[in-house]
Order: C-alpha cells, then structure tokens, then sequence
C-alpha cells in the first residue's frame, strides 16, 4: 500500500514512504499526504458521497471515512472509527441578529463523540498508528486533542499519554482523557511547552505522536470542509470562519476543499477567516505585517478560551498557505468579545465552548467593519461542545452576577424552601408579578 500515497514536504516538496513513522521532512518542515486524485470524476464522486449519507453501519457510516476516496487508503480492518462527523448544521434568526450577516450558519463539530471537532483527525491518526503498527499515542494538549486521543486509543486498545499544561485545561476534558484510561503528563509550563516536550518523548520512546503536525490528524479533520461542502449541496458559501490556535484545523479544512475543487466536487474556494483570541493571537500579528519574516510567537499566552492559548502556533505554514490561497483574512477578538459571543450562541439553544465561540465574535467584529457583507453566506465553525469548558463559564457569568447586555441569561438561581409557597413566590416575583 505505500506505494499508493506518500508524504510531502509542504515546503520543498520532497517526498517520503508513507508506512515508517515519520512526522517532519528532513529539514525539520511540515509534511502533508498527497494521493493522487486525478481518475477521481465530480459527478461520480458527488453521486457516491450523496448515496452514503444513507449509511448506517460499516466505515462509510462516518462522516470522515465517507470521503475515502480522499483520504489515505488504509485498510477497513486497520480503521479506528467512533462515527464521527455527520455534524449539525444550523441557521439562526438570533446568531444572524448578533453578527449581523443574515446568512450566518453555524457547523457544530462539538456534536461530535467526544465533543469537539478533534475525533474527525483522530480517527485518521488512530487509525494509522494502528496501520504502522503502533501499540502507544501521545500528544500535548489544551485538552480536546486529548479527550479524544484517549478516546479512540481506548477503542483500539493502545496505551496513551496527554501532556496537558498544568491548569491549562478545562476539568470536563481532564475528566474525559482520565476517563478513557489515559496516562496525564502534567507540565509546570503553557502549551507550548507541553508540545516541544511531548515531541522530544516521542522520539525518545517510540511512541506515536498525534499532535496535528502527524499529516494523517490533518486527512481526517479535512472532511469538517468537506461536510461543510455536501452540506451546502456543494455550492460553497462566500466565508468559513473559524477558531485558530494551533493552526491545523485552518490548514485541514483548506487542504480538503482544494482537493474537492482539483477533482471538481466544488466550483470555488470560500475565504477562511481565522480568528484568534487578542492574547493569543501570534498569526494575528504576522498578517498584519504581510506575513513577512518568520512564525511569530507570543509567550505567555492569555485568554479564557483555554482550548485556543497556544502562542506558537504548529501548522503556521500550511495556514498562511490557506489564508493567502482563499483570499482569506486574520482577525483577533477580546476575551468579553468571545463571552458576547457565547452568551449569543448559548441562548440561541445551540451552545458552545468558549474557543469556539471566537468564530462567532469574529464575524461580529468582520461584519461591522463591513469586511462582510450582510447579505453574506457564512459557515462559523463551532468547534467544541457548551459542557467542555463549564468554568468559563461560570467562572466569567458569576453565579449571582447580573448581566445588563440583552443577552436574556440570569445565573440568579430563585433560591427557595422546600415548600408550594416558597416556589410559588419565586416564580412570582422572576415573572414580575410578586
Ligand atoms: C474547541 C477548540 N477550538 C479551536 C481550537 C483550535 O484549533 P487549531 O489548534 O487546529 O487551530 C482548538 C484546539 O485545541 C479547540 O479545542
């Protein structure tokens, strides 16, 4: 099978045999996979893809395997599938009031088994240890890369440690990776520490790596543009915006749709919108300077969308790649931009993690700088799931507090008796009649 698809250089373009473990070319570059796509036809493939969305069982029941023909051809009996994918996509009158573009819709990949958009490159990346044999997997992690390793090592039985940086990491992930029978690495240090480490140990003790820099995480978490796309029956929408920390999901969702665009599944590209949290926000910083020079970093990363405080970013390269190839753009937003923007989210009855929320505050912010039109189609993607970071939020709306913003939310609880009389005098007074 390795004479079937190998892994190149994204810079040089070098190549190299698939089935040994390898994560970077010889100059220490990022890889991705080629496979070669040229017999593939668009109306063959539409056809295919269409009919598979009525599969209920075997590997094309996942919303990732389901675009096989795009992926690395590694064996049924070798894939490690939780059926993930096949996420929810939703219009909303209120997100399309708070961003102000009438055509918002929202892709929520926190309805995915683990709860985050991580198991689309998990199941790839599992699923390959298992193919070159491997029996452990590691990777650092702000906490969903981890719940999810732990989740699909789990399924395929193989050992697995998660580098998380020590407080850096909402407790529901903690619990998930735990949970699932993973061995924590707990660092006295920030992501990026934890991701330097963990690549260091991995080499060191042969076990396999599945941060997003290993190029079959990227393959899987391709089909969230792919889905994007057939969801969309394949006419693209003007704008993808999404959350950016480490880069590879920006660089994975590019990758996929100029594979579905080369075969001629799809007729355009979207631009990508990649938003960054203000304290976290090194790619940020190059786009405004042209992306001229070298990666940027931000040490001491800061926000409270703990899944996006990472401040040397990974996939920089394959990113600017998408940001420059879609004629994309690079915003930052605060941190009370990013609670806004959740509260919006939330009360529309969608809900999501605070990082994935970014997304939603960056359109506000694109849309009232008139960057988006209002008239618009716009797919945000929500990348994690409203139970995953709990202390954000009650950390930030406080119990008690009382929030003026319009938002509709009260974490007043009517605190009562155990009695008819006690309740009834709450409810009362909460409808304004006590
Ligand atoms: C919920 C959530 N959103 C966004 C991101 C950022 O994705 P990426 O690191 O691929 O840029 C992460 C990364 O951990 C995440 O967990």
């Amino acid at each position: 099978m390795g004479s079937e698809f190998h892994l190149r250089a994204v810079v040089t373009g070098e190549t190299y045999a698939p089935d040994r473990v390898r994560y970077r070319a010889d100059d220490g570059g990022l890889l991705e996979v080629a496979l070669d796509q040229s017999s593939l036809d668009a109306g063959e493939m539409r056809r295919v893809l269409q009919d598979r969305l009525a599969h209920r069982g075997g590997v094309t029941a996942s919303g990732v395997w389901r675009y096989r023909e795009f992926l690395p051809p590694i064996p049924d009996d070798c894939v490690v599938s939780r059926r993930e994918g096949n996420t929810p996509t939703y219009e909303s009158d209120r997100l399309a009031a708070f961003t102000g573009v009438d055509g918002v819709r929202v892709k929520h990949e926190g309805c995915n088994p683990t709860g985050s958009f991580k198991d689309r490159g998990m199941t790839c990346g599992v699923s390959a240890a298992k193919w070159l044999g491997q029996t452990s997997v590691a990777c650092a992690s702000t906490g969903n890369t981890s719940a999810s390793m732990a989740s699909y090592a789990a399924v395929a039985g193989m050992k697995a440690f998660v580098f998380i940086p020590a407080g850096g990491v909402a407790a529901g992930k903690l619990a998930q990776a735990v949970l699932h029978g993973a061995s924590v690495v707990q660092i006295e240090g920030n992501f990026d520490d934890a991701m330097r480490l963990v690549q260091e140990v991995c080499a060191e003790f042969g076990v396999y790596l599945l941060n997003s820099i290993n190029p079959f995480r990227i393959e899987g978490q391709k089909a969230i543009g792919m889905e994007i796309a057939q969801d969309c029956c394949w006419q693209m929408p003007d704008w993808i915006v999404l959350p950016g920390g480490n880069l590879g999901n920006t660089s994975a969702i590019y990758k996929g749709l100029r594979e579905l665009k080369a075969v001629g599944v799809i007729d355009r590209l979207p631009r990508m919108a990649v938003i960054q949290a203000a304290g976290a926000a090194p790619l940020h910083a190059g786009y405004i300077d042209g992306f001229a020079g070298e990666p940027r970093t931000v040490h001491g990363p800061d926000t409270i969308a703990s899944a996006i405080r990472i401040g040397a970013p990974a996939s920089w390269v394959k990113c600017v790649d998408a940001v420059r190839s879609t004629e994309g753009l690079v915003e930052s937003v605060t941190d009370d931009e990013i609670i806004a923007a959740k509260r919006a989210v939330d009360t529309a009855g969608i809900g999501a993690e605070a990082a994935s929320c970014a997304s939603v505050a960056g359109l506000r912010r694109l849309a009232s700088a008139g960057v988006v039109k209002r008239g618009d189609s716009v797919v945000c993607v929500l990348t994690g799931h409203i139970l995953k970071d709990a202390e954000a939020a009650v950390g930030n709306y406080g119990i008690g507090e009382s929030l003026a913003d319009g938002a509709g939310v009260s974490f007043d609880p009517i605190v009562c008796q155990p009695t008819l009389e006690s309740v009834r005098d709450g409810i009362a007074r909460e409808l304004g009649g006590g």
